[in-house]
């Protein structure tokens, strides 16, 4: 397991929750302990490599800090969350409540397998997208989604940021691997992806080119993709 990915399991639901021992604040914000760990190098990391201008669609924001912290960082910038887990939806209600600009939006109801991404379509071109922590913890048809939407829904020149764990080519992070072998004990359907084997393919006939990929502490990686 990486020294940031805490416990995971499934919620009652069935859906893919990250079920780490999470603070509540009394206005219902959440905060989640490894994104008080990431939560600067990831907004760092966005500010780089992503539009710094523009509207952004966040998918799988759980507890709603990293658009928080990455609009509070660029007044330039319009974020809209989304997520499938009414709980998490409720943080991010209550980071946007708590934010002092009006410039954080949503949360909608995406679920990437699905085919249509729901009021998210409507919002597009999106001038970029960020994932986090998602792709390792659902099934691969949340993958295939995730790289499909953002294929049809950010306009040319458009940037997909996706953070995570990920082997490269078949090789993977001890780390990593512990981590990968934990999420398939709890579903099989889950587990770290290949970036090389998996992931790229994917983006190549969605229209996406690897535009860089950066390292980021405990065997992450920020991935960077870009509409053509
Ligand atoms: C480990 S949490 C990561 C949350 C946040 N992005 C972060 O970095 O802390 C995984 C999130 O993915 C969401 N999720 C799982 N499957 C999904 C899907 N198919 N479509 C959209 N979101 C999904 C969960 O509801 C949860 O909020």
């Amino acid at each position: 397991m990486t020294d940031e990915n805490a416990t995971y399991q499934k919620a009652e639901s069935g859906q893919p929750l990250a079920l780490e021992k999470r603070d509540t604040t009394e206005d219902g914000r959440r905060f989640s302990p490894s994104i008080g760990r990431n939560k600067d190098i990831v907004r760092d990391t966005f500010l780089t490599v992503m539009p710094k201008q523009g509207v952004i669609l966040e998918i799988a924001s759980g507890t709603g800090e990293h658009g928080a912290h990455i609009t509070s960082a660029a007044p330039d910038l319009t974020w809209t969350y989304s997520d499938i887990d009414p709980a998490s939806q409720a943080s991010q209600a209550a980071w946007r409540a708590h934010e002092g600009h009006d410039r954080l939006y949503g949360p909608l109801t995406v679920d990437t397998t699905a085919a249509h991404w729901g009021e998210a379509e409507d919002g597009a071109p999106w001038g970029g997208l960020f994932c986090a922590n998602m792709i390792h913890i659902a099934p691969f048809a949340a993958a295939e989604g995730l790289i499909a939407g953002a294929g049809r829904l950010l306009r040319p020149g458009g940037r997909l940021m996706i953070y995570g764990p990920f082997a490269r080519e078949g090789e993977i992070a001890p780390s990593n691997a512990r981590f990968s072998e934990d999420l398939k004990r709890r579903d099989p359907s889950w587990g770290v992806r290949d970036l090389d084997l998996d992931i790229l393919p994917l983006a190549a006939q969605s229209g996406l080119d690897l535009v860089k990929t950066v390292d980021m502490p405990a065997n992450n990686l920020s991935v960077i993709f870009e509409r053509r």
